[in-house]
């Protein structure tokens, strides 16, 4: 049966995956990611780490598989985006990548509104100057570190460093390149006015490539250090967000899709370019090929529960933690959770934004935190659906969950009644990854394109009904709005 590689450069891990044609997972390796932070607002990593991690995680996912290098059809990449991958003239890496999560650019993305245009921006690139996104950082490196400015010779996306490592090709694909500012996202192709704009050269930027199209074959290089075959095909594939809505089947608009990792989203596709007019939403690529997508980011979701337990219950496990908010009604008895842990994106696009609990009194236990936690996130995402819905959504949908906070049953409920919708679960839980192979099963030849590949190779699961506290909710979730707006200053001076 014809196998199928997708491979995951994520902030924590670079992650190989095989799966055949039906979408069951023959193997799956994952090597572990160092994360540097080496001053204020920084994150880091070092694509020779990537480059480890990947061609160690493939050499395993081959050996357990029981597979040869021939074995594998095509292959698809993903991984973090917006992240800065900066190569001199002989394709080396001329400083660590300044990553997705990376807060230093905010002089930056003021000096491209001014000089583009609020508005322009938006218009061209789908997106405001977010501190996240790659251009800023083009930028950045440019006002500090002109030596090394004066040596760049091409700009990569994480994933495409790997691209390069395996087969000798610099290329993109269009979700990925969306998430730089630097793509006219309707037309799907380098903006020549943002680039004149900022200055940066155009052949400094790999060519684009839809998620399905082949982009280049792997190398005798890249055979020597993998395993894999030389001349196996490798598709664009897509930027970690495209790709894992793919993997949940979220290729039509009447799909969205709802993720709860360390960071929550709510991605909803679209047939034709649109972006929200007050930049609150990320207008992207799809990777599904001439379609785009509506996104909204919460930095913190399961990160935020991950960091409470850590801070507040490292000893206990998640189950019993979980199982002490089950017990405390819906609302936390006036308890409310910001979690705006690492500054937030959707729908306050503002670095100095911090996390709070409001509205302790002594009757509260650590069963009401953990509630006021789970509801706050739950609250967050509903932000970014209430945008996409006014954006328009159509009037039959179907909201599909993934990502690790996904998997409790009481942050299930608690979201399908925040959100005033049933829940589809998948039977996926790779990730980006299995998107990545599904994009290339389309290249492979076994499927005429993403959709049929995703109903072949996706199956729903169990629905989390709506239950009683849709009403309830739908009070508090106005007071929640209320209080970004009220303490945004606060914030700002803390
Ligand atoms: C998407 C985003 C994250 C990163 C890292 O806009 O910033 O999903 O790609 O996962």
């Amino acid at each position: 049966m014809p196998c199928l590689m997708g491979l995951d450069i994520s902030t924590t891990g670079a992650k190989a995956l095989i799966i055949d044609e039906t979408g069951a997972v023959i193997a799956s390796a994952n090597a572990p990611q160092p994360i540097s932070q080496p001053k204020p607002l920084w994150s880091e990593q070092n694509p020779s780490d990537w480059w480890d991690g990947i061609s160690a995680s493939i050499r395993a996912a081959l050996a357990e598989s029981g597979l040869r290098g021939d074995d594998i059809s095509a292959i698809g990449l993903t991984g973090q985006m917006h992240g800065l991958v900066l190569l001199d003239a002989k394709g080396d890496a001329l400083r660590p990548s300044i990553l997705w999560n990376d807060q230093r650019t905010q002089a930056q993305c003021d000096y491209m509104t001014e000089v583009i245009g609020a508005d322009h921006l938006l218009e061209l690139t789908g997106n405001p100057a977010v501190t996240g996104f790659t251009a800023p950082k083009i930028l950045w490196v440019r006002d500090n570190e002109p030596e090394i400015y004066a040596k760049a010779a091409q700009v990569l996306l994480p994933k495409d460093y790997i691209r390069y490592k395996l087969t000798d090709a610099y290329a993109t694909d269009l979700a990925g390149a969306a998430g730089t500012s630097l793509l006219n996202v309707a037309e799907r192709a380098w903006s020549a006015e943002v680039l004149d704009a900022l200055e940066i050269p155009p052949e400094w930027l790999p060519p684009v490539h839809e998620g399905t199209e082949v982009s280049s074959t792997i190398s005798a290089a890249g055979e020597a250090a993998t395993g894999l075959k030389a001349g196996t095909p490798v598709v664009g594939g897509g930027g970690d967000q495209a790709a894992g809505a793919i993997g949940m089947g979220c290729v039509t608009p009447d799909v969205i899709g709802v993720t709860v990792g360390t960071s929550g989203v709510v991605f909803a596709p679209l047939n034709s370019f649109a972006y929200e007019p007050e930049g609150r939403l990320h207008a992207f690529c799809h990777a599904v090929p001439d379609t785009w997508h509506f996104m909204g980011v919460m930095l913190s979701a399961a990160g935020s529960l991950q960091w409470y337990k850590d801070t507040f219950a490292p000893d206990l496990e998640f189950d019993a933690l979980l199982a002490e908010a089950d017990e405390v009604s819906a609302g936390s008895e006036g308890l409310f959770f910001l979690p705006y842990l690492t500054g937030e994106r959707t729908p306050h696009p503002d670095p100095l934004a911090r996390g709070a609990f409001i509205g302790m009194t002594s009757r509260h236990n650590r069963g009401h935190m953990t509630r006021a936690v789970l509801e706050g996130v739950a609250f967050g995402l509903k932000d970014s659906f209430t945008l996409i819905d006014q954006a328009g959504l159509p009037e039959q949908f179907e909201v599909r969950i993934s990502g690790g906070g996904a998997k409790s049953p009481i942050w299930q409920r608690i979201i399908a009644d925040v959100l005033a919708a049933p829940l589809v679960n998948v039977n996926t839980t790779e990730g980006g990854a299995f998107g990545a192979a599904i994009l290339a099963s389309v290249a492979a030849g076994l499927f005429a394109d993403a959709a049929s590949a995703c109903a072949a190779m996706i199956q729903t699961d169990e629905t989390v009904k709506v239950g009683d506290h849709v009403a309830a909710y739908a009070e508090r979730y106005e007071i929640y709005q209320s209080l970004y707006p009220t303490l945004k200053d606060t914030f700002a001076s803390l």
